[in-house]
């Protein structure tokens, strides 16, 4: 197994990162997306990248995760690899975040690598092809046994969303929609984006109020977790999940993109001006101070999927420790490869 960490490190990733990053991205998404389709594939996969240790599942909030890790939102924007995922080793996959219309996001370069920071730049605005056909196509496909679905809603990032009324609206239509279609085995909205027309607006508690009654009014069977800003302090933090209470929220991902270019290692990666947050290492050391001060905060009943710079199994029971129920990540898979989530759930079945 050595030797298939050791070939991403040596020789793939060198490769890999000669060229432009979303079309590396979009390149594994459709080879991910071949080998899901059938079972040789998936069994293919599993045998490389699988996890067959001790148990290492998670049970939180009646949904059992075969792995304590999570696809963070982000990455399968499309929903186009919800076949095969579980065989790389994930207990379940945040698709999106999806928003009621399809959008292009914003104008590229939309991803850019910081290699020595182990973070990305990341500028994408939401792009994704829109609820309708994300819903389409988990019906048409279905899930990998196993794989749990959670499902991450925005609100389209364009004029007609940027003002309030617009905006609620937005996350209204999709979480209506995906509820009544039954998709999704969890919910997550994503108050804190910070790449979209008109801001970052519903870290601000007033609007973040008018969006959770809205959205109140849609009969939600399932867990609702609210992805969370960590360039924001204590103060501000604590209002929202004041707020999430009051509205029965189950939980949170802590959480989003770095917003502070000062957290990265090398500055020079970063853009001069603000131009997309920062995934990876600049997160890991705020995300976790803040799942701690959540967890003693809200007490164990609040369900916290910890995310943001998880880049060894370290920094997964660094996360748990500090009482995280789960672990999401990215930016961990494509700097240290795809073996990091068996050995993240080695780690945890070994505690
Ligand atoms: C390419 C990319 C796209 C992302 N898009 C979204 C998104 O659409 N919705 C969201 O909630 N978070 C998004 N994120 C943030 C991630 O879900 C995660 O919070 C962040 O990358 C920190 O985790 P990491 O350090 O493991 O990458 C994105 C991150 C990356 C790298």
């Amino acid at each position: 197994m050595k030797l298939i960490e050791q070939a991403y490190k040596k020789a793939l990733k060198p490769l890999l990162f000669r060229f432009d990053p979303e079309e590396v991205h979009d390149l594994f998404v459709s080879l991910g997306e071949a080998f899901g389709r059938n079972k040789t594939g998936r069994q293919l996969i599993a045998a490389v990248y699988g996890y067959r240790g001790d148990d290492a599942s998670r049970t939180v909030d009646g949904i059992t995760y075969e792995t304590p890790i999570v696809l963070a939102a982000g990455f399968d924007y499309n929903a186009r690899l919800t076949q095969i995922l579980g065989s790389v080793g994930f207990g379940g996959v945040e698709v999106g975040s999806v928003t009621a219309y399809p959008c292009e996001g914003n104008d590229p370069p939309r991803l850019k690598r910081a290699i020595e920071s182990k973070s990305l730049v990341v500028y994408k605005g939401l792009r994704n092809e829109g609820v309708d056909r994300i819903i389409e196509r988990i019906q048409t496909r279905g899930v990998q046994e196993g794989l749990v679905l959670g499902v991450s809603i925005a609100m389209t990032n364009a004029e007609s969303s940027a003002t309030l009324e617009g905006a609620v609206s937005d996350y209204h239509t999709s979480f209506k929609k995906l509820n009544d279609a039954n998709i999704g085995d969890y919910y997550t909205i994503n108050i804190s984006c910070p790449n979209v027309y008109g801001g970052e607006s519903f870290t601000d508690p007033d609007r973040l109020e008018t969006l959770l009654t809205r959205l109140s009014e849609v009969d939600c069977k399932v867990p609702r977790y609210a992805k969370m800003p960590i360039s924001i302090e204590w103060s501000q933090f604590r209002e929202l999940l004041d707020l999430l209470t009051q509205f029965d929220f189950d939980g949170a991902v802590i959480g989003n993109l770095q917003k502070d270019y000062d957290k990265i290692d090398v500055r020079s990666e970063a853009p001069e001006e603000y131009r997309g947050g920062l995934s990876g290492k600049p997160c890991r050391k705020r995300s976790t101070e803040l799942i701690a001060k959540t967890r003693e905060y809200c007490g164990d009943d609040f369900t916290i999927m910890g995310c943001g710079g998880v880049l060894s199994p370290e920094d997964a029971i660094e996360k748990l420790d500090a009482g995280a129920d789960l672990i999401q990540l990215i930016s961990g898979m494509i700097f240290e490869g795809p073996h990091l989530m068996r050995n993240i759930s080695r780690a945890v079945a070994d505690q």
